[in-house]
């Protein structure tokens, strides 16, 4: 079995570069770009972290097939498939953190830029790949959107395999602690709530039990091939222990993601309620659309999150006046360009012809978030 590829054992040589429209060049050497876009893909951290065995992983894959002539989105959705089936990402599909009541439910978009379609899922049960459901709302219906039981129905009828339950033993174990920790009387009042529910989450983060990525947690992945052919997918549990039926920003077009074939590409992982107010990818977007660069554009889009953010139970409670949560954005445009950015230091993914990479974001806050 072949070990993981790494970025030295990636660097393109011959028939490879070639076949991307890219100088052949001895390793070290600059690539020389032949073309005026440039293949890239880049994804939230996730997308450089787990591996289909031990292999590739998911900003890898995606940038193998799709600069193998495979269609963008397809290898961008291959891709978050590695992170969907994992397991051990409590974030996204299979073994996602479940609902309040311990059922997981799922959500996923998806946008082909040259094709200009679109299509989503929400509150899905039952299917590991909710990504691969969007992909057959994009393909097959005349919709965008398909949630709940509706959503279920149809996957069944596209011949998915629909289970009776996506829990792993490790995300029941982790809903029961929650149970254990949550004072359910405040279950309807926000800021209660806050103190009981989140508070339940929280603790079980700085415990250690589960990873702040994850309460939030969701896998972005956008791509643009040599031709300026640009997708994108975004797929995610959403938020951990949500009153059910809770959708966020990640299967709604223009929040957790928004694709124009002509402009570029944005996404999102965070918390979903903070998007979905502004509906920020779409926002990137339109300011990428005006010229801006793609760290500059997300960065508006945080800097219109954190003006939005004004109700005590959502600010650090250190008094700075900022946000208390987490939200990244990730960017790219037609050209190739692109940048990870988030309200507190973060990572993201990025696979370009030198190989797969985690970066550090440009955060508009420094440090930490606050709250774990
Ligand atoms: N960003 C994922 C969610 O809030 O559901």
């Amino acid at each position: 079995m072949p070990s993981r590829l790494n970025r030295r054992d990636f660097v393109l040589t011959g028939a490879a570069a070639a076949a991307l429209g890219l100088a052949p060049r001895a390793e070290g050497a600059p690539a020389v770009l032949q073309n005026k876009f440039r293949p890239v893909v880049i994804s939230s951290a996730n997308g450089n972290k787990y591996t289909h065995d031990g292999q590739e992983t998911c900003v890898a894959r995606a940038f193998r097939l799709m600069t193998g002539g495979s269609d963008v989105l397809e290898a961008l959705i291959a891709g978050v498939n590695i992170v969907e089936l994992d397991p051990r990402d409590t974030s996204v599909g299979y073994g996602g953190l479940p609902n309040a009541e311990g059922v997981v439910q799922l959500d996923s978009c998806c946008m082909h830029g040259p094709k200009k379609r679109a299509g989503g899922v929400a509150a899905l049960e039952g299917v590991r790949t909710p990504s691969r459901v969007a992909h057959a709302v994009l393909q097959n219906t005349d919709h965008h959107l398909l949630v709940g039981a509706g959503a279920q129905r149809f996957a069944r009828q596209m011949g998915f395999t629909v289970e009776e339950d996506l829990n792993t033993e490790t995300s029941r174990r982790l809903w029961l602690e929650w149970k254990r920790r949550l004072d359910p009387e405040h279950f309807l009042d926000p800021e209660k709530r806050a103190q009981s529910g989140f508070e339940a989450g929280r603790s079980m983060v700085r415990d250690g039990l589960i990873d702040p990525a994850h309460y939030f947690g969701t896998i972005n992945c956008d791509g643009v091939n040599a031709k300026g052919e640009i997708c994108g997918v975004t797929t995610t549990s959403g938020l951990a222990w949500k009153i059910p039926g809770r959708v966020g920003d990640s299967p709604i077009l223009g929040a957790g993601l928004y694709v124009d074939g002509d402009v570029g590409a944005a996404g999102s992982t965070g918390r979903g309620e903070a998007n979905l107010y502004g509906l920020c990818s779409y926002l990137i977007v339109e300011q990428l659309r005006q010229g801006k660069s793609p760290k500059d554009a997300g960065m508006e889009a945080l800097r219109r999150v954190k003006a939005n953010t004004i109700e005590k139970r959502l600010l650090d409670p250190k008094g700075t006046g900022n946000p208390k949560f987490g939200l990244n954005f990730y960017v790219v445009n037609k050209a190739g360009e692109f940048a990870g950015v988030s309200m507190y230091e973060s990572d993201y993914a990025v696979c370009t012809e030198n190989g797969p990479e985690t970066r550090k974001t440009e955060s508009l806050i420094p440090g930490p978030e606050p709250t774990w």
